[in-house]
C-alpha cells in the first residue's frame, strides 16, 4: 500500500533527512549557470546536496528543473526526489482570465477545464504542484488579492474551489498532464482589516464556519493534496502557528491527510508578529501546530533536529510531516520516475497549444459580464459604424494577463484595439486619452496609480466627436490588484474618471469596457454611461473575447460574485449581510435606523447580477410542499422564459432565508444555481431540490445542523429577487 511504501523510505531515513524533506528554497541561483559558492546560494546548494531540501519554488522549465532533480536523485544519500512549486494561479504561459473574472463565469465545467490546461502546460515544464486555488472569501474590494480568489460568497465559492482542485488534479496525480493543487491561505486571509493586505484577521466563530472555512472543507472534500497556511494573526494566533487551525480543524475535523506548506517566510514572520520571540521559537511553535513544510523561512532545516534533541518537538511529529511530503512524491510517481515530468519535446509542443489558447477565450467569453444596457448600444452594428476607441488600457497587451502571471511574457495578450480591428466592417479611430500607470509594471514591480498628465485628452476628444458610438476601455492595469496591492480608493485610477467625463461631454453615446482586478465604485459612470461591460482581466485572449461580446457573437452571460459598492464607506459590503435589529435598504424612517446619511445602504451592482442580450422572464415559482422534516425534501421551481429574439444562457439563483436561528442568520443565502440555455422564445421550468443539507449552519451547538423553524426561499437572476415563498423545516 501507499502508506507500506512510505514508511519503507521513511524507515531509511535520518532525522535529518526527514527534517530536509520538510525544507522548500526558492530557486536561489542561475541554474545553468556556474555553481555558488559563496553566500546565502552557496548555503542552500549544499543543503540541497546532503538532502535537506525537500522542494523548490519558482523553478521552471525542463532544463532546469531536470539539472536540480538530478542532484536530488543522484548527489544526496537516498535519492529522493524534489517537487517543485509555482504559482499556477490562472494559466502557465498561456493566461485565463483572472479567477475572480472566471468565478463570475458560474460555469463550473468552464474552470475546471481551464484549471485543467493551466495544469497540463505547468507539468509540461516540470512543475508538480501549483500554489492554487486561493479559496480565501472576502468582503473587502480594498483586498488586492480578491483578484485571485471566486468572491464573497461561501456557496459558489465551494463549488468553485472543487471545480479547480478537480482541474488541476485530475483523476490521477501520476499522470504528466495534472498537479498538485492547493488550497489557501488557511485562513482568514481575506478579512484582513481595512483591507489592507497581510492585516490582522479578527472575526467570530460563526464567520469563520459558516463563511470562511466552506471552500477550505470543499477542497479537502473533492481530494486536494496539499494546503498553504497564511500571512496573517486570526483571532490573536498568526495562522502558521495555529494548532486549532491546521491540527483541530484541518487535520482533525477533516482527515486531511495531505501537506500543510507554510507561506513564503510565514514561520519567521511570526517575530514581527510578536508572537515567538526568534526563528528557532518560530520553528517550534510552527511543526507542533501542524505546518508540514517551511516555505523560505529556513527554520526548520536549521533548528528542528536540535528542537528534537531538546526535547520541544517530539519525533513522531517530524515522521507525521515527513510522511505526507513523502506521500505526494509518491502519488506523483515520483519515486518510479523523478524525470517523468522532464520531457523537453513535450515542453516544446505543449505550451500555447492551439487547443489551449481555445480554451481560454472560452473562459474568457464566459466570463464577462454586462452590467448594463440601455439605448441598444449594445451589440454594435457590424458596418456602416464610426467607433472612436479611447483608453490606455484599449490598446495594452500586458495588463490583460492580470497580477499573478509570472512565467507569461509581457505583451502576449490580445489587445482590446487587435480584438476589435478583426472586425473589418466599421471605421475605427483610436486615442489613448490618459495613462493608467507610470513607473514600471513588472510582475515585482510597484505600479503607481497617480498619473496627472491630461495631455492627450484633446486627441481623445477630437475623435470621439467622430464617432457614433465611443468605446472607453479604463480601470486597474493588471498590476494594480493582486498581493500587496491594496487601494483606499476604488474608482477609476488616474485622470480616467475627468476623462470620461470629458468625452461624455462631447458624446455620450459610450460603452465603458472596464478592465480590473476587483469590484470597481464607479456610482457615476452607473448614472450616466448607457453601456457597462465588465471585461476584468482576461488573460491571453481578451481582445478577441471582448470583441465578440460587443460586437454580439457572443452572447455574455457573466453574473458578479462580488457585490459592487456605489462608495469605498460601504465597504464590507456583501449580499448575505444580517438584518440588524433596525433595518433598512430604502429611505430610513429616522436618523435612527442602520444607514448612511450621505450614500445608499443598496450596492451599486449586486452579487449575482449580470444582464444579456436575450430577456429572460421568471414567473410561477411553486413549491411542492410547504414544508418538510428530517431526512425529507422538498422541491422548488420556476418557469424561465426567453422572451426576445435571440438565444442566451441565464444563471438561474436560488437563496434561503433562515428566520429565526440559534445564531442571527443573514436576510438570503445563495443555495444552488443552474445555468440554462434558450433559444427565443423558448421556455424552461427549473427545479431545485431544498433538503437537510441545504438549510444546515453553524449553530450555538457549534455543530453543523439544520434548526427547525420558517424558512423563505427566493429564486432570480441575480441577489435582488422578486419571487419568493415560505417553507418549514422540523425536526
Ligand atoms: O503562493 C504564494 C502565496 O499566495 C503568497 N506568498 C508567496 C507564495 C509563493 O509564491
Amino acid at each position: 500500500s501507499l502508506e507500506m511504501k512510505v514508511d519503507s523510505v521513511l524507515n531509511l531515513m535520518t532525522l535529518e533527512e526527514k527534517v530536509g524533506q520538510l525544507n522548500q528554497y526558492n530557486g536561489f541561483w542561475e541554474i545553468t549557470g556556474p555553481t555558488p559558492k559563496e553566500g546565502q546560494a552557496a548555503k542552500k546548494y549544499d543543503d540541497l546536496k546532503r538532502g535537506l531540501v525537500g522542494s523548490m519554488l519558482n523553478v521552471k522549465g525542463v532544463k532546469d528543473v531536470k539539472a536540480l532533480q538530478k542532484i536530488a536523485v543522484e548527489q544526496t544519500r537516498l535519492g529522493i526526489p524534489l517537487i517543485f512549486g509555482f504559482d499556477v494561479i490562472h494559466g502557465y504561459k498561456t493566461i485565463s482570465p483572472i479567477p475572480l473574472a472566471e468565478a463570475a463565469s458560474w460555469d463550473l465545467e468552464a474552470i475546471k477545464k481551464s484549471a485543467a490546461i493551466a495544469a497540463e502546460e505547468a507539468a509540461a515544464v516540470g512543475l508538480n504542484w501549483t500554489f492554487a486555488p486561493m479559496v480565501d472569501i472576502s468582503r473587502d474590494a480594498r483586498w488586492g488579492r480578491v483578484m485571485e480568489g471566486a468572491g464573497e460568497d461561501p456557496y459558489l465559492g465551494s463549488k468553485i474551489a472543487v471545480a479547480r482542485v478537480q482541474g488541476f488534479q485530475g483523476e490521477d496525480l501520476s499522470a504528466t498532464n495534472t498537479i498538485l493543487a492547493c488550497a489557501k491561505h488557511f485562513a482568514g486571509y481575506g478579512f484582513a482589516e481595512s483591507g489592507r493586505d497581510y492585516n490582522t484577521v479578527d472575526v467570530s466563530e460563526s464567520v469563520l464556519q459558516n463563511t470562511i472555512f466552506p471552500p477550505f472543507k470543499a477542497a479537502v472534500d473533492a481530494g486536494v493534496r496539499t494546503f498553504m497556511n497564511s500571512f496573517n494573526e486570526l483571532n490573536g494566533i498568526p495562522a502558521t502557528g495555529s494548532s486549532y487551525l491546521q491540527r483541530e480543524v484541518l487535520k482533525g475535523d477533516w482527515k486531511f491527510d495531505g501537506l500543510m506548506v507554510s507561506d513564503w517566510g510565514s514561520i519567521n514572520e511570526m517575530i514581527a508578529h510578536g508572537f515567538a520571540k526568534d526563528s528557532k521559537q518560530a520553528a517550534e511553535m510552527a511543526i507542533n501546530a501542524g505546518s508540514d513544510m517551511d516555505m523560505e523561512s529556513s527554520a526548520y532545516v536549521t533548528y528542528l533536529v536540535a528542537l528534537v534533541k531538546e526535547g520541544k518537538v517530539k519525533e513522531r511529529l517530524i515522521d507525521d510531516a515527513a510522511r505526507r511530503v513523502l506521500k505526494v512524491k509518491f502519488e506523483l510517481g515520483l519515486f518510479d520516475d523523478p524525470y517523468k515530468y522532464c520531457d523537453e519535446n513535450g515542453e516544446l509542443v505543449t505550451i500555447g497549444k492551439p487547443e489551449f489558447q481555445e480554451g481560454v477565450l472560452d473562459m474568457a467569453r464566459k466570463s464577462i459580464v454586462l452590467l448594463k444596457n440601455e439605448k441598444e448600444l449594445l451589440p454594435l452594428k457590424k458596418s456602416g459604424q464610426k467607433i472612436a476607441v479611447i483608453g490606455a488600457l484599449a490598446s495594452d497587451k500586458t495588463s490583460p494577463l492580470g497580477s499573478w502571471r509570472i512565467a507569461a511574457d509581457d505583451e502576449s495578450a490580445v489587445s482590446v484595439l487587435e480584438g476589435l480591428q478583426k472586425y473589418k466592417g466599421n471605421q475605427l479611430t483610436y486615442a489613448k486619452g490618459a495613462n493608467v500607470t507610470i513607473g514600471r509594471t513588472q510582475f515585482i514591480w510597484e505600479t503607481k496609480i497617480n498619473t496627472t498628465d491630461k495631455s492627450e485628452f484633446a486627441a481623445a476628444i477630437a475623435i470621439a466627436k467622430q464617432a457614433e458610438v465611443v468605446i472607453m476601455v479604463l480601470g486597474e492595469h493588471g498590476l494594480q490588484s493582486g498581493e500587496g496591492r491594496s487601494r483606499t480608493e476604488i474608482g477609476l485610477p488616474g485622470v480616467q474618471q475627468e476623462l470620461l467625463e470629458a468625452v461624455y461631454k462631447v458624446n455620450p453615446n459610450i460603452v465603458l469596457v472596464l478592465n480590473n482586478g476587483r469590484p470597481l465604485a464607479i456610482p457615476w459612470a452607473d448614472e450616466n454611461i448607457p453601456a457597462i461591460v465588465e471585461a476584468w482581466q482576461l488573460g491571453t485572449q481578451s481582445g478577441n473575447a471582448i470583441a465578440e461580446v460587443l460586437y454580439g457573437d457572443y452572447n455574455p452571460s457573466g453574473k458578479l460574485p462580488m457585490t459592487f459598492p456605489r462608495n469605498v464607506g460601504q465597504i464590507p459590503i456583501y449580499y448575505n449581510f444580517k438584518n440588524t435589529g433596525r433595518p433598512t435598504m430604502n429611505e430610513p424612517e429616522s436618523v435612527f435606523w442602520s444607514h448612511y446619511i450621505d450614500e445608499k445602504n443598496t450596492p451599486l451592482y449586486a452579487f449575482g447580477h449580470g444582464l444579456s442580450y436575450s430577456k429572460f422572464e421568471y414567473s410561477n415559482l411553486k413549491l411542492s410542499s410547504n414544508s418538510f422534516t428530517k431526512n425529507g425534501k422538498i422541491e422548488i421551481s420556476i418557469t424561465l422564459k426567453n422572451t426576445s429574439k435571440i438565444a442566451g444562457k441565464e444563471v438561474v439563483q436560488l437563496y434561503i432565508r433562515d428566520l429565526i436561528g440559534s445564531v442571527t442568520r443573514p436576510v438570503k443565502e445563495l443555495k444552488g444555481f443552474e445555468m440554462i440555455e434558450l433559444m427565443p422564445n423558448e421556455t424552461k421550468v427549473v427545479t431545485f431540490e431544498i433538503n437537510e443539507k441545504t438549510i444546515e449552519y453553524f449553530t450555538a451547538n457549534r455543530k453543523w445542523e439544520a434548526e427547525s423553524g420558517d424558512f423563505k426561499v427566493f429564486i432570480g437572476g441575480s441577489s435582488v429577487t422578486k419571487l419568493e415563498d415560505n417553507f418549514k423545516y422540523s425536526n
